[in-house]
């Protein structure tokens, strides 16, 4: 079977409503966007882009960062555990149609061509998109965040040379990238059968999704709580 065959396989599996975000999935999920808003206002703010004072700004800053670096931590456990990190391997043959479908059926009421499942809760481009920000943007930003914040440790090495000036620049850079990221995925999560359709799946966890026989007779018998 092809992946683009196995991503639109369960097409016509009768629908159930199932809850496919646990309870600490839309905890991070959250907590995540929260920390990120929270450091965006007060890292441009010490920039100068943004009102609030310098010395709150970084303040507010530096104990969000830990927050979001402790959150980040235990998240990259929980996925590992969970095996829910497969989640983000991109099915790249299947990643032309739904390009498309961005691109030009949206526009003209196409249907979306990829179908939510159990097991694949993200289409290819969502999983790129995922996989970006968390091994790319992620890690340039706790990264530089770090090496900003102990400044005070090898400010003396670094006396006379670029090294502040060049980590800020990367963290600039990645600050720059999340915020592009945040704003393509608040825009992503209007597409749905409704605007806020998306937004009340991670909220309450639940969504309609085909389900296959075997699925539904193991979320009966092993995670009833699922099945509504
Ligand atoms: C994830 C962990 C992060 C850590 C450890 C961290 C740490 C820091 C530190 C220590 C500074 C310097 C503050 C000062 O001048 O004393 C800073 C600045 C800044 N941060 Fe973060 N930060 C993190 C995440 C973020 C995120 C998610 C954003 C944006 C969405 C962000 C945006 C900024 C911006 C724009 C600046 C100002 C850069 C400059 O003008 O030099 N940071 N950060």
């Amino acid at each position: 079977m092809t992946a683009v065959a196995s991503d639109f396989i369960k097409k016509g599996e009768p629908k159930r409503i199932v809850m496919i975000y646990s309870r600490y999935e839309r905890f991070w999920h959250w907590s995540q966007a929260a920390l990120i808003f929270i450091l965006a206002f007060t890292g441009f703010s010490v920039h100068g882009l943004l009102p609030l004072p310098y010395k709150t700004a970084v303040q507010v800053h530096s104990y969000t960062a830990i927050a979001l670096i402790v959150l980040w931590a235990f998240t990259t456990f929980w996925h590992f555990t969970t095996g829910q990190w497969r989640q983000y391997l991109p099915r790249l043959a299947s990643l032309p149609a739904i390009l498309k479908f961005y691109a030009w059926g949206i526009l003209t009421g196409a249907p979306h061509p990829y179908t939510k499942t159990l097991k694949r809760k993200q289409n290819a481009l969502q999983s790129l998109a995922y996989l970006w920000f968390m091994l790319v943007i992620g890690p340039a930003l706790w990264l530089s965040g770090i090496v900003y914040l102990t400044y005070p440790l090898w400010a003396k090495m670094a006396a006379g040379t670029i090294a502040l000036p060049v980590v800020a620049c990367i963290h600039l850079a990645a600050a720059y990238l999340i915020s592009l990221f945040v704003i393509i995925h608040i825009y992503m999560t209007t597409t749905g059968k409704t605007p806020l359709h998306y937004v009340k799946t991670m909220i309450t966890g639940y969504d309609t999704i085909p389900l296959s026989k075997a699925e539904a007779a193991y979320l009966a018998e092993d995670e009833p709580g699922r099945l509504k």
